[in-house]
C-alpha cells in the first residue's frame, strides 16, 4: 500500500465525470487499499478516486474509524429528510461550509469483490455518501454550500466542544 497525492481544488480531474468499473483488477484493488490508507492518513472520513487522480466510480468511507466501506458504481436509490451542517473536503483543505443533505439515503453499490450490496445510511454516513458520490460526478461541496466557505481553524475556536468538521 502507498499514500497517494490528494488533488486539490483547481485540478481539472476533480471536475470530470468518472467512468464505471466493469471489471475488478489487481490494479484497482491496489487503488482501493491506497485510497483507504490515504484517507486515514489525512484524517478524512471519505475519499473518492478522482481525488487521487483516477476517474473511476470508486469511493471509500469510514465515518467512525471502524467501519470502512468501499463503494463501486454507487447509486442513491432513495433519500429522505434533511440535515444541515458543516462539511469539509480533503480537496479543499482547511475550509468548512454549511451544506444541506438528506438525513437518510438508501444506496446500492458493488463492493471490492464486485458483489452488489445495499446500505441504508443516516446522519454523517448519509452525508458522506452524498459528498463522495458527488465527487464521481465532478462536483465539489462548495457548489452547494450556503455562502462562502469558512476557515476551519477559526470555526474550531468559535465552536467550543464541537470538534472539527469531517473532511471527505
Ligand atoms: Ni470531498
Amino acid at each position: 500500500m502507498a499514500l497517494r497525492q490528494i488533488r486539490t481544488e483547481g485540478d481539472s480531474v476533480l471536475t470530470k465525470v468518472c467512468k464505471p468499473v466493469t471489471k475488478m483488477t489487481p490494479r484497482l484493488q491496489e487503488l482501493i487499499d491506497d485510497m483507504l490508507e490515504t484517507m486515514y492518513d489525512a484524517y478524512g472520513v471519505g475519499l473518492a478516486a478522482p481525488q487521487v487522480g483516477v476517474l473511476r466510480r470508486i469511493c471509500v468511507i469510514d465515518v467512525d474509524g471502524e467501519h470502512p466501506y468501499v463503494f463501486i458504481n454507487p447509486e442513491i436509490l432513495e433519500q429522505e429528510g434533511e440535515q444541515t451542517g458543516g462539511e469539509g473536503c480533503l480537496s479543499i483543505p482547511g475550509k468548512v461550509g454549511t451544506v444541506t443533505r438528506p438525513q437518510r439515503v438508501k444506496v446500492r453499490a458493488l463492493d471490492r469483490n464486485m458483489e452488489e450490496f445495499e446500505l441504508e445510511a443516516e446522519d454523517l454516513l448519509a452525508r458522506a455518501c452524498c459528498h463522495e458520490f458527488d465527487h464521481l460526478e465532478g462536483h465539489l461541496y462548495r457548489e452547494i454550500a450556503e455562502g462562502p466557505l469558512r476557515d476551519a481553524e477559526e470555526e474550531e475556536e468559535e465552536e467550543t466542544g464541537e470538534g472539527t468538521e469531517a473532511a471527505e
